[in-house]
């Protein structure tokens, strides 16, 4: 047991006690951010005199020589010490003395662990974000070269109206997009520095907010003690931010899953993304797709976890919210790998283009624009919407589809109907035809992706 605090205590702690207490097992996670928070934290000391300039240099000379050993290996973060902030302390005060005790001077383990967290998941945001706009890029990628794929939607998993892969593709091109801007958001609403705010009171030492601030990279100070030791709201939204990027993989995946199956055969996932049976030699399973769905669950219960832990806590710092780390750390694991998987298989599976083509001429998708074709004729909408009714349900009793059926047969229920109807109703104008923007054909899906790229040429590194 190696703990800073043992001065008011006449009895040695209770192992279990300890062992219940300790954090240094997940902590040990940002050993890089709590040196580098203890850094600044010096530099400003020295700056405001309230350390010597010889004083800062050991110091900074002492935490250097600790993170250099921990990246080369030669110092274990040992389970002995309570937790990392600890772990560096007893570490400096071992290697440079009585300096060394002069480092905790006017901060708490509040301020630093509310700073560590946010350095650490600052980080982590970044690279979540990266990891998304590779998935953005690969999507982008894959509409671009299926603009002609043509393709049923679906709405209520039953055939509605045709649309093509790039179009299909591109409502998830959006949804990611959406989560990026929700990195960014949560990054800018987060980013002003706890440190400085000490046990929940600020601290009686001349400390210069705004320099350590400005040395890590914040936007400013946060504005009160109380709540910069215990405000854990942007992991709270990280959390959120990390399970909706989760329900969209999740609903991608099961689309996948789906298309990947014998019924479906619209896609294949490659060899090197999917897995045998032990029993059943003919199966290739799509095990990736339904962990990522899978884990879903996981990244939701974090969020709700910590929800939960927040919600009856006094103002200001209690020992509750030590709880934030394993399950925060936990999920952006989890997000971080599936964003990766994911975009490794998508980008490796195949399209049965042929497939996607006959299933979209199968199930009467083009039944709307049977319709349409009445309705620029002259028809009303409700009137042509009965007609085409009375149709389908004769090629569903005959077992053809309406292109199978003769210009007597169109006629025999509508008059209007002329020879054009072939060509109005084929896949291609089906799709061809939609040219809003946002619609599937071909000149608005290009306008779009055009717009896409720029999107993400514009939008660097966060
Ligand atoms: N391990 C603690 C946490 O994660 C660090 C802060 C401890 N502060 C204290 N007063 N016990 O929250």
């Amino acid at each position: 047991m190696a703990q800073l605090w043992g001065g008011r205590f006449t009895k040695e702690t209770d192992q279990l006690v300890y062992n219940f207490n300790a954090s240094i097992s997940f902590d040990k996670k940002f050993y890089l951010q709590d040196i580098e928070g203890s850094r600044a934290h010096v530099k400003m000391l020295a700056a405001q005199g309230i350390l010597t300039e010889a004083e800062r240099d050991t110091i900074l000379g002492g935490l250097d020589s600790i993170l250099q050993d921990v990246e080369n290996g030669t110092l274990k973060i040992s389970d002995k010490y309570e937790d990392i902030h600890s772990f560096v302390e007893a570490n400096l005060i071992d290697r440079v003395g009585d300096a060394g005790k002069k480092l905790h001077t006017g901060r708490s383990r509040n301020d630093q662990v509310a700073l560590d967290m946010k350095l650490y998941t600052r980080d982590e945001i970044r690279e979540i974000d990266g990891l998304l706009k590779k998935l953005l890029e690969t999507l982008l990628t894959i509409m671009e070269e299926n603009m002609e794929t043509y393709m049923p939607g679906f709405t209520h998993l039953q055939k509605a109206q045709p649309t093509t892969l790039a179009h299909h593709f591109g409502a998830y091109f959006e949804m990611f997009k959406r989560d990026r801007q929700r990195m960014a958001d949560i990054l800018k609403r987060m980013n002003l520095c706890p440190l400085g705010s000490g046990a929940l009171a600020g601290t009686t030492y001349a400390l210069d907010r705004d320099l350590t601030a400005e040395l890590l990279a914040f936007d400013g100070p946060t504005l009160n003690s109380m709540d910069s030791v215990a405000d854990r709201d942007y992991l709270i939204e990280l959390l959120s931010a990390l399970s909706t990027v989760m329900m969209h993989l999740s609903r991608f995946c099961e689309e996948i899953i789906l298309w990947n199956s014998n019924e479906y055969r619209f896609v294949e996932i490659d060899d090197a993304y999917s897995t045998g049976s032990s029993i059943m030699p003919q199966k290739k399973n799509p095990d990736i797709a339904e962990l990522v769905r899978g884990k879903t669950g996981r990244v939701y219960g974090a969020l709700i976890s910590l929800l939960t832990t927040m919600k009856g806590i006094p103002l200001a710092y209690n020992k509750d919210m030590q709880e934030d780390k394993e399950l925060t750390f936990d999920a952006i694991d989890t997000v971080k790998g599936c964003i990766a998987l994911f975009t490794g298989m998508i980008s490796t599976m195949s399209f049965r283009r042929d497939v996607m083509e006959k299933s979209a001429k199968n199930g009467f998708t083009n039944a709307t624009d049977a319709a349409d074709y009445l309705v620029n004729h002259g028809v009303p909408f409700r009137d042509a919407h009965g007609i085409v009714g009375r149709l389908v349900l004769y090629c569903i009793d005959k077992g053809i589809s309406l292109d199978q059926m003769s210009l007597e047969e169109w006629k025999a229920v509508s008059p209007v109907f002329e020879e054009d109807i072939y060509e109005a109703i084929s896949l291609k104008t089906c799709v061809e035809k939609r040219l809003t923007i946002g619609a599937p054909g071909m000149e608005a899906m290009k306008k779009v992706i055009e717009l896409e790229k720029k999107y993400l040429e514009e939008t660097g590194n966060l």
